[in-house]
């Protein structure tokens, strides 16, 4: 087989294996496979992008200069520290991980148009216009998508933590976003895709600055959802390049990502009952509480053991976690907790917000390292009309998406979100160290309300107490 031919059926390989993967990753069953499969499809585009610089016509390799000893250098230094901060991220610092590993995405697509741009074409070699019309427009929206995510990153792991906001702002973005466009089209239409390399420089030092800008205005609590556009971004910016690098491994990739990333901040946006150009040009939570009003009645404490005992008798309990189970790490004594709960005959079921936590499916994968069986675990809109008939609703690290204000409160930044019905449950037990608040930074109802108590304490300390609580009642004389 030649290397041609080689290299065709790589890609399609590949692009196989990517599909089925991402088809697997739809089912938390198959989910930890379906990436195993993904990896082996990069594996398998990686190793055939080497066969460029073996035996392929000089016309059908791409316009790049294959140096196979960079390429391997680089290959390495990328693998040992993914590998390192793949092996040693916490779960809570994910979403920065994820940042940082889309950025790199971006500015890799960025860096193909840059070669393409700034390559000087053998003679007889140039493009049409289409092809740098696609080189251009796929560099600006990886390079877009790199400096945005980095700040993205940093702001999510606490080094920035100003949002900037000054009057004109969009004036100001949106003058950048105008000036990079004309360039781009310059380079393409004026310039034949090689303008001279301070012009080619200029663009992608504009793009930049434009991601940068774009992300700086935007609050934190919003970074996940901007994060997931990015990746979008990212996705579409790998496309576009795999379509001027000729490589249909490439294409199919970017444009899966690009497609999954839109998919999801469409439905992180949905979930949070916002746009994603409100989240994009407005300050999610920035209003804080003054527009909240006042809180009736108060926060009644209650003992970790007699909340355990009062599931331990009561018929049907359902957990809403949140947050605070990821930063407790609590996953696993709460499903030896709840294991107990069944042995004496609890219905236990759990309800799973859409955007609890600080990452799509979160706590779907807190709890599946924990081994809990899925067929006890709820959507939330699946579970939201069963509270009402639940003796207990216990929420474990979880604030914002229980707080009733969503529903009834119209000054609240949240009102609208979606929010898991527990305080229709007969008494409800909410799990938290003090009086933190949630992401969005409101102050929450459900803590205050008659049929709510509070058992203060980190997540995983309080489940312990309560395992000990129903193993002394029933290790002692039932
Ligand atoms: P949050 O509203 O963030 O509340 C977490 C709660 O956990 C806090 O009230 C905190 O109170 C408590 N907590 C923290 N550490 C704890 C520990 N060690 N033990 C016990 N409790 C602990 O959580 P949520 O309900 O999961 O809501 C998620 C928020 O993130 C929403 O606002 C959502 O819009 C936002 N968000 C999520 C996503 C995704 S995709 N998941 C994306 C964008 C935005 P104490 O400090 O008093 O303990």
């Amino acid at each position: 087989m030649n290397a041609q031919l080689l290299i065709e059926v790589s890609a399609l390989a590949a692009s196989f294996l990517f599909i089925y993967g991402l088809k697997r990753m739809s089912s938390p069953v198959t989910a930890r496979s379906g990436i195993v499969v993904a990896g082996y499809g990069m594996l398998v585009a990686v190793l055939a992008s080497f066969l460029y610089t073996f035996g392929v016509a000089e016309a059908a390799k791409p316009h790049l200069t294959t140096n196979a000893i960079i390429a391997v250098v680089a290959l390495l230094i990328g693998v040992g520290w993914a590998w390192r901060s793949g092996k040693t991220v916490e779960m809570t610092a994910m979403p920065q991980m994820v940042a940082l590993y889309n950025g790199m995405g971006g500015g890799s697509a960025a860096a193909i148009a840059a070669m393409v741009l700034l390559a000087v074409p053998a003679e007889g070699a140039s493009h049409g216009s289409l092809h740098y019309l696609v080189t251009v427009f796929g560099g600006l929206i990886g390079a877009v998508s790199l400096s945005g995510s980095l700040i993205a990153w940093a702001k999510l792991d606490g080094r920035i933590n100003k949002t900037l906001r000054m009057t004109g702002i969009q004036a100001i973005n949106g003058s950048i976003m105008l000036a990079t466009i004309g360039i781009g089209l310059y380079i393409v239409f004026g310039a034949g895709g090689h303008a001279p390399a301070g012009v080619t420089v200029a663009f992608f030092a504009l793009a930049l600055i434009f991601g940068v800008m774009m992300t700086m205005p935007i609050g934190g609590a919003d970074m996940p959802v901007v994060i997931s556009l990015y990746n979008a971004f990212t996705g579409l910016a790998v496309g576009l390049e795999g379509y001027v690098l000729n490589n249909p491994a490439l294409m199919i990739a970017g444009m899966v990502v690009g497609s999954a990333g839109t998919l999801l901040t469409l439905l992180m946006a949905k979930a949070m009952n916002r746009s994603v150009s409100n989240v994009i040009f407005s300050n999610f939570g920035a209003a804080g509480d003054e527009q909240q009003g006042e809180i009736k009645g108060s926060q009644k404490p209650a003992e970790a053991g007699d909340a355990a005992v009062n599931m331990r008798y009561a018929s049907k309990v359902i957990i809403a976690p949140g947050y605070g189970l990821a930063v407790a790490q609590a996953q696993h004594k709460l499903y030896e907790f709840v294991k107990l709960l069944q042995d004496a005959g609890v219905e236990v079921k759990f309800a799973i917000h859409p955007v609890a936590g600080r990452m799509p499916g979160h706590m779907n994968v807190l709890l599946a390292e924990a081994g809990v069986p899925y067929d006890i675990i709820y959507d939330m809109e699946d579970i939201n009309g069963e509270f009402k008939e639940a003796d207990v609703a216990i929420v474990i690290g979880a604030n914002d998406t229980v707080n009733p204000a969503a529903r009834t409160n119209k000054s609240s930044p949240i009102y609208g979100m979606p929010i898991l019905n527990v305080d229709h449950a007969k008494q409800v037990y909410v799990v938290k160290r003090g009086q933190g608040k949630g992401y969005s930074g409101v102050e929450n109802e459900l803590f205050f309300a008659d049929n709510t108590n509070l058992v203060y304490g980190d997540a995983q300390k309080v489940m312990v107490s309560m395992i000990q609580a129903i193993k002394s009642l029933d290790g002692g004389g039932h």
